[in-house]
């Protein structure tokens, strides 16, 4: 279902993407200035720079500071990019089988070329700093970090978390944040704090496996909601279904959605929340991804318009310092009691040490250079990845353009069966993560996701020719 644009900047937005991508104006071209488009256009210079943000989310332009907006080269890419999905615009129950559980055995994950579990390779992170600081907070917290760090969690931990939404233009206070067990059981906890079994929650479409496994854990009904690869959620759909449904809260990753890497521009985040919060709906925002854009600025997280407390803002450092830590949080809005009651409940506490250890990482003052090596290797392989799936993929296939994030997400031709790809890729020794994993009706079954967590390498290239050759056989 294409929702048709309902907003001028949209149309406006659209008309340019369209006129870019026909090549009327080329790579480093000026874009008219706000005030003559807004006059010629006789709309609001507002409009126009919603329509210009949504350019820049797409890619397609760049803003330079006092000077304008310029266009982008495009990639010569041969490979289209998926199109907006298109699921059922009813609820379903979840229903995730053993397929999430056979790609993550742990057998499986170390014996194969790693392309299905979406974690950062372990030569990406600053597991030496890590090192240090684990060890300076053994020494100096002897007696502390042996016992239980009760809900909210370690106040140094909190307080480095919020300064650091001061990069977003956030204003966090450690008194709005509870330190979880990772970027999960932030979400669960929000969840719970909202639904009761049988309730229905609004997700994207395709959305990452482990958001289903939380709602199925939980008896929350999925209603997937069409999602743009560049731009995420399409507003005019997911109104649309609340009008006809009663949804009890949204669940999204407007930052760089895994799988498709989408994410929301600024004006449609706004949008969204101030449209939520006139409807008394939450948003639980999964930022996990935030911290790893490939352009120059963090994209803010939908909580950053949020003045009534209705969003809920989960994340981790999973993604940028070390997954095995466990170590996530959530700034809940106006339910920060109910996490609180939560989490002493799920699991009386977070751990002790690896909280003392990021707490210490942070406080180093090496975060921030460590985050931009990541980011720039992380788009390295992002795009050797690419190029590597338009070397060796069939005609016809089609591959999302993330701007941050590492996975990419492949639509295979019409026809084609994922499932039977990843079982062929498994026998060759390759891991791929097939598209119905990422939906609770079963979509995408053309579709992969390709985590390019690794650097480059000839292993990668061959395994990616491999698939690639697979690909083309299969039956279409
Ligand atoms: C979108 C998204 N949310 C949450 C998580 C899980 O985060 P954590 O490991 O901190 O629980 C992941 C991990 O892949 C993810 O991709």
């Amino acid at each position: 279902m294409k929702t048709p644009p309902a907003f001028r900047y949209q149309v406006l937005a659209e008309r340019f993407a369209a006129t870019l991508k026909a090549g009327t104006l080329k790579a480093g071209d000026a874009l008219p200035s706000v005030r003559q488009l807004s006059r010629q256009e006789k709309v609001s210079p507002s409009t126009v720079i919603e329509a210009y943000g949504r350019l820049e989310a797409m890619g397609l332009i760049a803003a330079k500071p006092k000077s304008g907006f310029y266009v982008l080269s495009q990639s010569r890419s041969k490979l289209q990019e998926p199109l907006v999905s298109a699921p059922k615009a009813s609820p379903i129950a979840v229903d995730t089988g053993d397929r999430i559980s056979q790609m993550l055995s742990p057998d499986r994950m170390a014996s194969l070329v790693p392309l299905g579990a979406a974690v950062p390779a372990i030569e990406l992170l600053p597991t030496l700093g890590l090192q240090r600081s684990a060890q300076q907070a053994l020494r100096l917290g002897r007696h502390s970090l042996h016992t239980y760090d009760l809900p909210p969690g370690s106040l140094e931990l909190r307080r480095q978390i919020a300064r650091r939404s001061l990069v977003w233009g956030g204003s966090l206070s450690p008194q709005d944040i509870v330190i979880t067990s990772g970027c999960l059981e932030a979400l669960n906890l929000c969840l719970r704090a909202v639904c009761k079994s049988g309730d229905v929650v609004a997700i994207e479409s395709p959305t990452y496996f482990a958001i289903l496994q939380a709602m199925e854990n939980l008896g929350i009904q999925a209603l997937e909601i069409p999602t743009h690869p560049r731009t995420g959620i399409e507003l005019g759909a997911l109104k649309a279904a609340v009008a006809r449904h009663k949804v009890k809260a949204c669940l999204f990753t407007p930052n760089f959605n895994n799988p498709l890497g989408a994410c929301m521009p600024d004006a449609t985040k706004r949008e969204l929340v101030e449209w939520l919060a006139k409807k008394g709906i939450p948003l639980i925002e999964d930022d996990v991804h935030g911290d790893l854009h490939f352009g120059p600025e963090r994209p803010r997280p939908a909580q950053a318009w949020d003045k009534a407390g209705w969003v809920m803002h989960c994340s981790s450092f999973s993604k940028s310092l070390a997954p095995g830590a466990r170590v996530g949080w959530v700034s809940p809005g106006r339910y920060l009691d109910a996490v609180v009651r939560l989490k002493l409940m799920n699991t009386l506490a977070t751990s002790s040490i690896p909280q003392a250890m990021i707490a210490g990482y942070l406080d180093s003052g090496a975060h921030d250079r460590h985050l931009r090596r990541l980011r720039s290797a992380l788009s390295l392989q992002v795009a050797r990845m690419l190029e590597a799936v338009e070397r060796h993929f069939p005609a016809g296939t089609r591959v999302t353009r993330p701007t941050g994030g590492f996975n990419l997400w492949v639509e295979l031709p019409k026809g084609s069966d994922s499932l039977t790809l990843s079982d062929l890729a498994a026998k060759q020794g390759i891991s791929i993560a097939p598209g119905p994993l990422f939906s609770a009706q079963g979509r995408f079954k053309n579709c992969i996701r390709l985590s390019c967590g690794n650097p480059w390498s000839s292993r990668l290239e061959a395994a990616v020719a491999t698939l690639g050759r697979l690909a083309s056989r299969l039956p279409g």
